[in-house]
């Protein structure tokens, strides 16, 4: 069977115009260029590559891979994505690109090898960043929006537009810049919230509002970017999903700028695991998230904490005598994602001090030992003595309580 395209519409570039509403929402992700751009998450060439296969096998539907005019580094990072993994088959590959005919021009060369190759054009239209960044009236940011967007769409590239800080805009202004944008040949519009200011109601009510005043906007993808300032970017994302935005831009880990971006990996479970209550899904093969979050904290040297939603080491650990007991007879007292769904195998209990006899005899099961109810009683004493002073137990600390049961406790036992 062929498989569908996952990427643009499905012609050179995707320039052809939004599809039908079919409530699957497109993931873009920019692990390799606002999350590489944090500090302490540098990547090399090589990295970035492997990083970038593995986001095509987790099936993201757009690889933001970099800033091409930001270095010569970045750009053939840029280049070479776009070579290996931009296939007809591949996600999109995009670069980011300020709204100056040089970043444009140095981006479309990038890109330019893949099969769907995005422009991602960012220009800022709230007034303090028109003020104090850009130095340019409402009326400058207007026209340089629509010339650099029909510059772009005259390459022949797919184009993204992004109005920076849009959160924090004038609402009528920043409709009229995204019309503006529209018009000149723009298919996806974004309206990202760059400073993580905003709060679900306020930023579903700003998507809501796109989708009312931007006149064409039926035949755009609208597309959330959200940073995680106050620990909401991934609320916020899916409050402007509920809103209508088909595109949501994220990170894995959600590493990126100062507190990061909305997590790939929380967004598209919970669309996944509250389905019914979304009624809107994504193209994700949610059972390469664990690998590529192990991945990309391997390539970054980013440790996950472990009790992040996901894919954290505990995520689906449970290490209280209680919780264990309930999971053992049945998984759905107290797990509301199967391990399996995100790529985690075994049965991923920790124990503890708090850990209960029943999940001791499925730990010493599943690694093979047969113990009778006396032999557990004595071996669920020293792990107790154990537990004490090591906060939390693997695999090798039950061998080792099995083995010196093995040359003693036995014998002690049998006495
Ligand atoms: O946060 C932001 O506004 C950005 C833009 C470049 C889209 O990253
Ligand atoms: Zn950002």
């Amino acid at each position: 069977m062929t498989p569908a395209p996952v990427g643009g519409q499905g012609e050179k570039n995707g320039q052809s115009r939004a599809a039908a509403d079919d409530g699957r929402v497109r993931i873009f992700d920019t692990t390799l260029r606002d999350g590489e751009q944090a500090p302490g998450c540098t990547m090399s060439l090589d990295e970035k590559l492997a990083v970038a296969h593995q986001l095509a096998r987790l099936r993201v539907d757009i690889i933001e891979a970099g800033f091409p005019a930001a270095s010569d580094g970045d750009w053939t990072a840029v280049h070479e994505i776009a070579r290996e993994v931009g296939g007809v088959y591949g996600p999109d590959i995009c670069g980011l690109a300020r709204a100056n005919e040089r970043d444009i021009e140095r981006c479309w060369t990038a890109v330019e090898p893949a099969a769907n190759a995005r422009i991602h054009i960012f220009l800022a239209t709230s007034d303090l960043h028109m003020k104090h960044k850009l130095g340019m009236t409402r009326s400058q940011v207007v026209a340089a929006a629509a010339a650099s967007v029909s510059q772009a769409c005259a390459l022949g590239a797919q184009v993204e537009f992004s109005a920076e800080d849009a959160a924090r805009s004038d609402p009528a202004f920043l409709y009229e810049v995204l019309t503006a944008a529209l018009q000149c040949g723009a298919t996806t519009l974004n309206v990202p919230d760059t400073v993580g200011y905003s709060t679900p109601d306020e930023y579903g009510a700003l998507v809501a509002g796109v989708r009312a005043n931007v006149s064409g906007i039926e035949s755009a993808t609208i597309s959330a970017h959200c940073h995680d300032d106050l620990g909401l970017a991934v609320a916020n994302s899916l409050a402007a999903a509920r809103a209508g935005a088909r595109q949501a831009e994220c990170t894995i880990n959600g590493i990126g700028e100062r507190a990061g971006n909305a997590a790939l990996e929380e967004f598209v479970m919970a669309l996944h695991t509250r389905g019914q209550f979304f009624g809107l899904h994504t193209n994700i093969e949610t059972r390469e998230l664990a690998r590529t979050s192990r991945l990309v904290s391997e390539c970054t040297g980013i440790d996950v904490p472990p009790n992040k939603a996901i894919v954290g080491a505990n995520a689906f650990a449970h290490e209280a005598g209680i919780h264990q007991d309930g999971v053992l007879k049945n998984r759905l007292t107290y797990e509301i994602m199967s391990a399996d769904t995100v790529g985690w195998n075994g049965i991923g209990l920790v124990l503890g001090k708090h850990s209960g006899r029943h999940a001791l005899r499925a730990k010493t099961e599943s690694l093979g030992y047969e113990l009778t109810d006396e032999e557990l009683s004595h071996l669920f004493t020293r792990f107790k003595e154990l537990a004490d002073r090591k906060k939390l137990l693997d695999e090798g600390d039950i061998h080792g309580l099995m083995l010196q049961r093995d040359n003693g406790a036995v014998r002690e036992l049998n006495s």
